[in-house]
């Protein structure tokens, strides 16, 4: 079965490895980002990695901004005729202890990680809707229930993001639409412009966090895993 699927924040890191996986599920594929350059890389880069580029489609959409998340929805819509899957992947985190965090950051880390997830589901639903039923898949953090110094904002907005998933998953069922929320501890990726470690092969990888999204899409229809947790095997001790 092929979907339509948008991922927020597909530009690199996990939302990249998931587009990755989906394309070569030969599903239809849209990845936001925030620039157009690096939106046009990733277009690039999956395009020819899958070999058919009319499955794929970049946007430049801030999910801060409701206008161009509905945009960026109908976009995906007009392109490709319908939306089956939308995987809430965007996300920040700095590390700063309360006294110290700036109004600016404490704002762009709830706006983008809580509520670009409200304003990307609610510009998606009707679609999903339309459809007769799809998926929602947001990408939470095991920082959500583990908690720690300097990661204030960061866990509220992931702890937060649970308990939205939750509400949503049981407000939608009944319309066919499936909300998962994944957990994943720590991946290896660049995440908010964070240097990737040297040594740090304990970690997960992008593509083990994408292939939880890619299983979950196989699901029978009766299944709903709604919250997953995955984390590194063996990490330091
Ligand atoms: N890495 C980890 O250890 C880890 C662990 C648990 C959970 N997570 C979660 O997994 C998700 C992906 O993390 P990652 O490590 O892959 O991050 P990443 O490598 O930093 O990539 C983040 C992606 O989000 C996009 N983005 C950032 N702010 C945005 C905004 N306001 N609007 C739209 N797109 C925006 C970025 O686009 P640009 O390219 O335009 O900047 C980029 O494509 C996040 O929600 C993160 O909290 C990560």
């Amino acid at each position: 079965m092929s979907f339509i699927t948008l991922i927020t924040g597909g530009t690199r890191g996990i939302g990249f490895a998931v587009a990755g996986r989906l394309l070569a599920r030969g599903h239809h594929v849209a990845v936001t980002g925030t620039t157009s350059s690096g939106a046009a890389r990733a277009e690039r880069a999956l395009a020819e990695r899958c070999g058919d580029p009319g499955r794929v489609l970049s946007l430049v959409c801030d999910v801060r901004d409701p206008a161009a998340v509905d945009l960026a929805v109908q976009t995906v819509v007009a392109k490709f005729g319908g939306l089956d899957v939308l995987v809430n992947n965007a996300g920040v985190g700095v590390g700063a202890p309360v006294s110290e965090l700036p109004h600016d950051e404490w704002r762009r880390i709830i706006d983008t990680n809580l509520s670009g997830v409200f304003y990307c589901c609610r510009a998606a639903l009707p679609h999903l809707k339309a459809r007769g039923g799809g998926w929602i898949i947001n990408l939470s953090s095991l920082a959500s229930k583990n908690a720690f110094v300097g990661g204030a904002a960061y866990c509220a907005s992931k702890a937060g993001l649970n308990a939205f998933s939750e509400a949503l998953m049981q407000e939608v069922r009944h319309d066919n639409i499936r909300v998962s929320y994944i957990l994943p501890g720590s991946v290896a990726t660049g995440f908010s412009g964070r240097e990737p470690e040297t040594g740090a092969d304990w970690k997960l990888s992008p593509d083990d966090v994408a292939r939880v999204v890619e299983d979950l899409l196989d699901h029978p229809g009766r299944s709903l895993p709604s919250r997953i947790e995955i984390r590194p095997s063996r990490p330091p001790r």
